[in-house]
């Protein structure tokens, strides 16, 4: 697969993505790494990828912090300000983080904040990170049990997606990246949908693996240009999340990916011939389906969705296979909504 460029066009905050295989050997042509870089990884990638990017650079620093949601903490976000601080970064300096979603977040949301923002680059190692969280410039730490829900916008001034790094990626892990990838062809774009339904496992696991990727980036660049701070359309990106949030939430974070709550929670939001053939996708790819977990606490959980506006909810549906749809519902209707969907499918209370 060539070198794919693809430009966010966001007036000052615009920046490229780089898809390019054997790109983590040359990422000081696509970042300014002629100064202080503080890089956070963890303990999950290969310790080679944060390496050779630091070979790359004038001054690095590595902070490596534990591998899982567990880490998108105050503690790891005060360790990595804290070398910043006695290293005695500056506003020239700059945060890159090498790993998945985890990562990008608590490493962006350092950068977003220190010294009221300094310059942030993502090399993405993972499927999910790779296709959804580490362009759109959302940053954030989990507290007090919610998701996500200390965090700021702040554009990478890069982004370098190198493939060859899916190498050593656990087979669970791709999956669980999949399912943000099928979400958004479920959502708006019916070729990519067909393209997984064209495929058999190992097609997506291989082959077209690359294709599928920059599908997903097309979208998401088309979605965050046109509504950067989720005012509107943004919303769309968020199919399949409100349930996955409260299953992660009420899971503490643990047991099922990110990917896989998501996978479960997209089923609620579409009916009939939809949500058959996106669950035959995601029974393809090997992602769970079935609702788990403490109902009530799940229900409950809903109300700490950040798309919450007083009881109305913005929700994600998708009518048809490529399109979506946001209606407003009232809270307590949603809650019964999926109440009712969770009973017919059978939770495991
Ligand atoms: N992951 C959803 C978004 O970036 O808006």
């Amino acid at each position: 697969m060539e070198k794919t460029v693809l430009h966010m066009e966001l007036g000052e905050n615009s920046y490229d993505i780089t898809v390019e295989r054997g790109a983590l050997d040359k990422v000081s042509e696509y970042m300014k790494l002629s100064r202080k870089v503080l890089i956070v990884t963890d303990s999950g990638v290969p310790r080679e990828y944060p390496e050779k990017v630091a070979k790359q650079c004038k001054e690095p620093y590595i902070v490596t912090i534990p591998e899982g949601e567990s880490s998108k903490s105050f503690e790891s976000y005060k360790e990595i300000l804290s070398v910043m601080c006695e290293k005695e970064f500056t506003r020239t300096d700059c945060v890159v983080a090498v790993g998945g979603g985890v990562c990008g977040d608590l490493a962006g949301f350092c950068a977003a904040s220190y010294m009221r923002g300094i310059d942030f680059y993502n090399i993405p190692t993972t499927v999910l990170s790779q296709v959804d969280s580490s362009i759109g410039g959302k940053t954030a730490i989990d507290f007090g049990g919610y998701k996500n829900i200390v965090g700021a916008f702040h554009q990478p001034k890069g982004v370098v997606i190198d493939n060859n790094v899916l190498a050593t990626l656990p087979e669970r892990r791709i999956a669980d990246g999949l399912s943000e990838a099928l979400k958004m062809a479920a959502t708006y774009d019916k070729e990519l949908f067909e393209l997984f339904e064209r495929s058999t496992r190992e097609e997506i696991f291989g082959e077209t693996i690359d294709r599928i990727i920059i599908g997903s980036l097309k979208i998401k660049k088309d979605v965050v240009e046109q509504d950067e701070k989720e005012t509107g359309l943004r919303k769309i990106l968020n199919f399949g999340h409100t349930v996955a949030h409260a299953l992660e939430s009420c899971g503490d974070f643990s047991g099922y990916f990110h990917g896989e709550c998501v996978a479960i929670g997209m089923l609620p939001m579409c009916e009939g011939t939809v949500r058959e053939r996106i669950k035959t996708q995601l029974l393809k790819i090997g992602l769970p389906t079935k609702p788990f977990g403490d109902k009530s606490r799940i229900l409950s959980a809903i109300a700490h969705d950040k798309k919450l506006a007083g009881t109305t909810l913005s929700a994600v549906y998708a009518p048809e296979i490529g399109r979506y749809e946001i209606r407003k519902v009232d809270l307590a209707e949603y809650r019964k909504e999926i109440s009712d969907y969770f009973e017919k499918e059978d939770m495991t209370v």
